[in-house]
């Protein structure tokens, strides 16, 4: 992957204190300075400024020497879960530093919490190969996603996954799914149309093809209509979402578990790029300094500051939810009488909306398609963000809804580019990319 990137991604260090500083809330008030950084892994990466000028940037201090925290802990298990972690060992070291301990709720929404739901779904997957069952009942469910928790904090995983991530023992069952069965499931579904569409998919194209997720959602609504007719039952899309859990793991256990991860993944990636994660708080303080006509607009532009940097305390985002977040922001604005278009009057970037880390130039928008958090002892914890977002955010017009990144023919000015697999035309708009590496000493954990 990083090959790939070799001419448009530079490196970012920060010093771990960073992000713990997000913890105690001190960013804001105390902002970063950065040095030239010695490209230490390979000399590909040619360092570029977000705004093109050739300024390489490394943090005021060296990394840390990292301990190692693979072992921190021994992982005490119920011994009763008949998933087995040793088959996905890989799988769960990548959910691990996806969902990394002060990283975590950060990245809960596009990296940590769709990682731990495909770790869930392929380990019931695999274990139905032994099973022949494609849910937990009640007492196992519990169990096992204890067993899942230690597995994951010994390694350095946040030790509070199940809040962070909402997944209850509940989402581990059948839920209301007439099938768990899997030689009911395969006299039910067409699985090789299933195979067919889901085995591999298309990681830029399935979320506006929907090749996949339509065979996910008929082989779903097959085994729902077991319950019989379900034409008038008002649970209907209930039934279905936790049928569509029971394809997904059946799915995920005729696949090897890095290429399961890779198809639940990808699928996960759809969802969330349609939606704008974040909470808006109220925007009145910002409605009456910028309403109507406005007349002064410093007193306008700093209320939109204050504002924005209430909203990049939340989540690291994409660059296509940001869009979401720009249009949703836009709206709410809007309907308060806000009718000057203020990102333009105020200079809001689409990176505006993501977490910052102390200058507007180190604000990360996660590609559309986040690549996974890696860690190794040097860099520390590493992930990629789509750096060339000094993009103006785009003020929504009232008439018209924000245009959907599938429209080929909508050209949203330097619409974030839709994926990871889009190297080539990113280097064509001259895109940077930044890869992010946040090192991170152990001292409070
Ligand atoms: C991890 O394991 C190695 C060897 O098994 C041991 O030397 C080291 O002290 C352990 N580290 C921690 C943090 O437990
Ligand atoms: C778990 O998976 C590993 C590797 O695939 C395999 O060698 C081992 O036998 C499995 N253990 C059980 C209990 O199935
Ligand atoms: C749950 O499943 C396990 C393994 O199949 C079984 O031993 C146990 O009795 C079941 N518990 C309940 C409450 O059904
Ligand atoms: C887990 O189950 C709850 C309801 O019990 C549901 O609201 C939630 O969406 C489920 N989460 C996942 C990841 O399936
Ligand atoms: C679902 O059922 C319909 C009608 O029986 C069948 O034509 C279709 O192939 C099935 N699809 C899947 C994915 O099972
Ligand atoms: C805008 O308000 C600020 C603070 O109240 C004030 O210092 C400034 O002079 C005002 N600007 C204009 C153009 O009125
Ligand atoms: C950022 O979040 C922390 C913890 O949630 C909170 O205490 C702090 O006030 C927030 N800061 C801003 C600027 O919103
Ligand atoms: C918007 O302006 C209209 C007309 O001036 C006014 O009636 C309404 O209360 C205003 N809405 C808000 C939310 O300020
Ligand atoms: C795509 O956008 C164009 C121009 O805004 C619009 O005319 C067309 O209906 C859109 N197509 C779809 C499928 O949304």
């Amino acid at each position: 992957m990083r090959g790939g990137f070799s001419t448009n991604l530079i490196k970012f260090q920060f010093l771990s204190s960073v992000l713990l500083l997000y913890y105690v809330s001190e960013l804001y008030s105390a902002p970063l300075s950065y040095f030239g950084d010695p490209v230490p892994d390979g000399g590909d990466f040619i360092p570029m400024s977000p705004k093109g000028a050739p300024q390489p940037l490394i943090p005021f201090l060296a990394p840390s020497p990292l301990t190692p925290f693979t072992n921190s802990t021994i992982p005490k298990l119920s011994g009763v879960c008949p998933f087995n972690f040793t088959a996905a060992d890989s799988i769960l070291g990548i959910t691990a530093t996806d969902c990394f301990t002060a990283f975590a709720p950060y990245l809960a929404n596009v990296v940590c919490c769709p990682q731990l739901h495909a770790t869930l779904v392929i380990l019931i997957g695999q274990s139905s190969k032994d099973t022949m069952l494609l849910a937990l009942n009640e007492t196992l469910s519990k169990q096992c996603l204890s067993d899942v928790n230690q597995v994951l904090a010994s390694q350095g995983a946040n030790d509070n996954l199940q809040e962070i991530c909402k997944v209850r023992a509940s989402n581990l069952t059948e839920g209301s799914c007439p099938v768990k069965d899997v030689s009911e499931f395969e006299t039910t579904v067409d699985t090789s149309k299933l195979l067919t569409y889901c085995q591999k998919i298309d990681l830029v194209s399935e979320c506006c093809s929907q090749t996949c997720q339509n065979a996910v959602s008929e082989a779903a609504r097959n085994i729902s209509s077991k319950l019989g007719d379900l034409t008038d039952v008002p649970q209907l899309s209930d039934i279905v979402e936790d049928c569509q859990s029971i394809v997904l793991r059946w799915l995920a256990s005729k696949l090897n578990p890095s290429r399961a991860k890779e198809v639940m993944r990808g699928l996960s990636n759809c969802n969330i790029n349609k939606v704008c994660p974040l909470a808006f708080p109220d925007t009145r303080h910002v409605s009456k300094k910028c309403a109507n006509l406005i007349n002064n607009h410093t007193v306008c532009c700093s209320a939109i500051e204050n504002y924005m940097s209430h909203l990049q305390n939340q989540s690291f985002i994409t660059n296509l939810q940001a869009l979401n977040c720009a249009a949703s922001l836009g709206m709410k604005l809007q309907r308060e009488n806000v009718t000057t278009n203020v990102y333009n009057l105020c200079h809001v970037s689409l990176k505006q909306f993501s977490v910052q880390a102390g200058t507007q130039e180190s604000g990360c928008l996660l590609q559309s398609l986040p690549s996974d958090v890696t860690f190794d002892k040097t860099s520390g914890i590493t992930f990629l963000c789509d750096l060339n977002d000094n993009i103006p955010a785009p003020w929504p017009s009232a008439l018209q809804l924000p245009a959907s990144s599938c429209n080929k023919t909508v050209n949203i000015p330097a619409l974030p580019a839709a994926a990871s697999g889009e190297i080539g035309r990113h280097i064509k708009h001259h895109r940077n990319y930044l890869l992010m590496v946040l090192s991170f000493v152990l001292v409070l954990y």
